[in-house]
């Protein structure tokens, strides 16, 4: 069994804050091992609690659009959340609910050991950036201690706010090629800090 499946064994097992008590699955998070890219959402809604899939709802066939804009699909990366268990109601998740959670995302990003994690609204934002405004940083590259950030706004956002739409579409667009400037610096020069793009 690879080390992601036991750990996702682990996660379903967790009871560690009240979500436990409301939860129909948990959604751990789906996708390659060795994804180069990690998406982290928010939490499960509705849809992602009933199959213990994450973004299978309306957001999540949006991310799927912007997926195979970039000549990729869910197999390619890893799709992962804040929180792993959904909040009633679909509320925010609380500053407790994403503490007890964090260290399952931890161990996610120490297994997969991704080259860029795109963070998906600002609940993920805050986890690695706290206090950093989403509509500032938004579309911008940044590394901190080896890793590239992506901060994106949540697939959702477009579904509540058309103008927002094409914003998320075109910031998805970039991937590529920050990905792929990261991976040539980081061969070209190991200890290589900074990138001409950030
Ligand atoms: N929104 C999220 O943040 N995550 C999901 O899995 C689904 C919707």
């Amino acid at each position: 069994m690879s080390l992601l499946s036991q750990l996702n064994e682990e996660i379903a097992c967790c009871q560690d804050c009240d979500l436990a008590q409301h939860r129909n699955r948990v959604v751990p998070g789906e996708g390659s091992e060795k994804a180069a890219i990690l998406f982290i959402g928010e939490a499960p809604g509705w849809h992602e609690d009933q199959q213990g899939r994450p973004f299978v709802g309306p957001a999540g066939h949006f991310l799927d659009e912007l997926l195979d804009s970039i000549g990729l699909s869910r197999k390619d990366v890893y799709i992962a959340n804040v929180v792993k268990c959904r909040p009633p109601s679909n509320r925010d998740p609380l500053p407790a609910e994403m503490r007890a959670c964090r260290k399952w995302l931890d161990r996610q990003i120490e297994i997969i050991k991704p080259k860029m994690i795109v963070t998906l609204g600002r609940y993920s934002l805050a986890q690695f950036f706290p206090g950093d405004a989403i509509g500032k940083v938004r579309g911008r590259a940044r590394k901190k201690q080896g890793m590239l950030y992506y901060a994106m706004y949540h697939p959702a956002a477009a579904l509540h706010q058309q103008s927002l739409r094409r914003v998320i579409e075109e910031d998805m667009l970039r991937i590529p090629s920050l990905l792929a400037e990261a991976e040539e610096v980081e061969e070209a020069e190991p200890e290589a800090k900074q990138l001409s793009m950030f």
